[in-house]
C-alpha cells in the first residue's frame, strides 16, 4: 500500500475493445522487444540462405556453406563400417566353435552382438534376454533347439516355424483337444501325469492313468522320460522351466489347443557377420554349450 501507484498518462489510448468493463490499452511494444524481433527476422533470412532450407519442386536449396547432415551421417557410418570391415571378415571366415576363444572376436561380438540384440531381438526376448511367456529365456542352459554355437546360429539364421524359409526349424504339436485326439478325461489324466513328471502336486490316481496316455501320445516327441527332444523343439517337461506355464490350467490349454511359437529368420535381414555376432553374444550369456 505504501508503494507509489504506477504512473499513467491521464487518459491512456485504448483499442476501443471492452469486455465487462475491462478495456484494452493500445500502448506501443517496448523498444527492446521490437529490435529483438527484427533481429530474429534478419537472423532467420541469413540462416535459410546459409543452410539447406527452402523446398523446391523436386529438391531443396542446399545452403551456401555446404552443410548437409545426411551426407555427414552417411560418411560417419561408412567410416565405422570401414574400421569394422577387417574384424567382420575375420568373424565370417572363422569356424563357429573358435569365436569364443579369440579375444578380438570376443570383444567385437560382445559389443556388436549386444547392440544387435537390443535392436532386433529385445522386443520378443526382453531387453536382458530373460524372455517372457512364449518367448524363451536365452540366459539359462535350458534349450528348446540346442545351445551350441552351431545350434544358436542355425536358429537365428533361419528362424523357427518360419514359413518363409524352408531351412527353418519346424515342428508342430498336435491339438489333442481341439482335434478330438483325446477325450477330455484323458487330457485331465495326462495333465496330472505332467504335474507328476515335473515334481508338482498331483492326483496320483489320475496320473497313473495319465502315464499310459503319455506313453501312447506324447513320448514320441517329449521322450519316454519327459526330458524332451531338441530335434523337434519339444520342451523338457521334467524341469521347472515352462515356456507357456506349468500349472494345471496352462497345461490343459497346451495339450488341448497346442502352441505354435514362431521366430523370424534373420538371413537376408542381417548380414552374416551380424548373425554371427548376435549368436556369439547369446551363446556367451551363461547357457552356451
Ligand atoms: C517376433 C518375436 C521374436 C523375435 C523378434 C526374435 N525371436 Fe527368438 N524366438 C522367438 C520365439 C517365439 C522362440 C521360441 C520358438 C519355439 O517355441 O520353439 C524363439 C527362440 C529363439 C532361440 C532358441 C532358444 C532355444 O531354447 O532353443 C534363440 C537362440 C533365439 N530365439 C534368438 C533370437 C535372436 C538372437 C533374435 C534377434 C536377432 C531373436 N531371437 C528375435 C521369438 C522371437
Ligand atoms: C509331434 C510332437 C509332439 C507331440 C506328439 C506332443 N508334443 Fe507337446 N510339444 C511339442 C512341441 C514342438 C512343443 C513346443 C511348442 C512351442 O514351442 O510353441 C510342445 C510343448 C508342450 C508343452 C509346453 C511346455 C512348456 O514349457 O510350456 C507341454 C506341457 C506339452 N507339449 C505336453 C504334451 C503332452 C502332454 C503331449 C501328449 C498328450 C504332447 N505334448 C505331445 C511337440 C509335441
Amino acid at each position: 500500500m505504501s508503494k507509489k501507484p504506477i504512473k499513467q498518462k491521464a487518459d491512456p489510448e485504448t483499442t476501443g475493445h471492452e469486455w465487462d468493463g475491462i478495456r484494452e490499452w493500445d500502448n506501443p511494444m517496448p523498444r527492446w522487444w521490437l529490435w529483438t524481433f527484427y533481429a530474429t527476422i534478419i537472423w532467420g533470412i541469413g540462416y535459410t540462405i546459409a543452410y539447406p532450407a527452402w523446398p523446391l519442386v523436386t529438391s531443396a536449396t542446399q545452403g551456401l556453406i555446404g552443410q548437409n547432415n545426411r551426407i555427414a551421417v552417411a560418411e560417419d557410418i561408412r567410416r565405422f563400417e570401414d574400421a569394422n570391415a577387417p574384424v567382420e571378415a575375420k568373424l565370417v571366415a572363422a569356424d563357429l566353435t573358435e569365436v569364443s576363444s579369440d579375444p578380438e572376436l570376443v570383444n567385437y561380438t560382445q559389443n556388436a552382438g549386444g547392440a544387435i540384440f537390443r535392436t532386433w531381438c529385445a522386443q520378443c526376448h526382453g531387453s536382458g534376454a530373460a524372455g517372457a511367456k512364449g518367448y524363451p529365456n536365452l540366459l539359462d542352459n535350458d534349450w528348446l533347439w540346442g545351445g551350441t554355437m552351431e545350434d544358436i546360429h542355425l536358429t537365428i539364421s533361419h528362424g523357427i516355424r518360419n514359413t518363409e524359409d524352408p531351412d527353418a526349424r519346424y515342428s508342430e504339436m498336435p491339438r489333442f483337444g481341439a482335434d478330438e485326439l483325446l477325450e477330455p478325461e484323458q487330457i485331465d489324466q495326462v495333465v496330472q501325469y505332467v504335474l507328476q513328471l515335473s515334481g508338482q502336486e498331483h492326483d496320483a490316481g489320475l496320473a497313473g492313468e495319465g502315464a499310459v496316455v503319455y506313453a501312447d501320445n506324447c513320448s514320441a516327441c517329449h521322450a519316454e522320460d519327459g526330458t524332451g527332444d531338441r530335434f523337434q523343439g519339444a520342451p523338457n517337461l521334467t524341469d521347472a522351466i515352462w515356456l507357456y506355464g506349468g500349472d494345471a490350467a496352462s497345461l490343459t490349454e497346451t495339450v488341448s489347443n497346442a502352441r505354435f511359437g514362431v521366430m523370424p529368420g534373420w538371413t537376408g535381414r542381417l548380414s552374416e557377420a551380424d548373425i554371427r555376432a548376435v549368436s556369439a553374444w547369446v551363446h556367451s550369456r551363461g547357457g552356451g554349450e
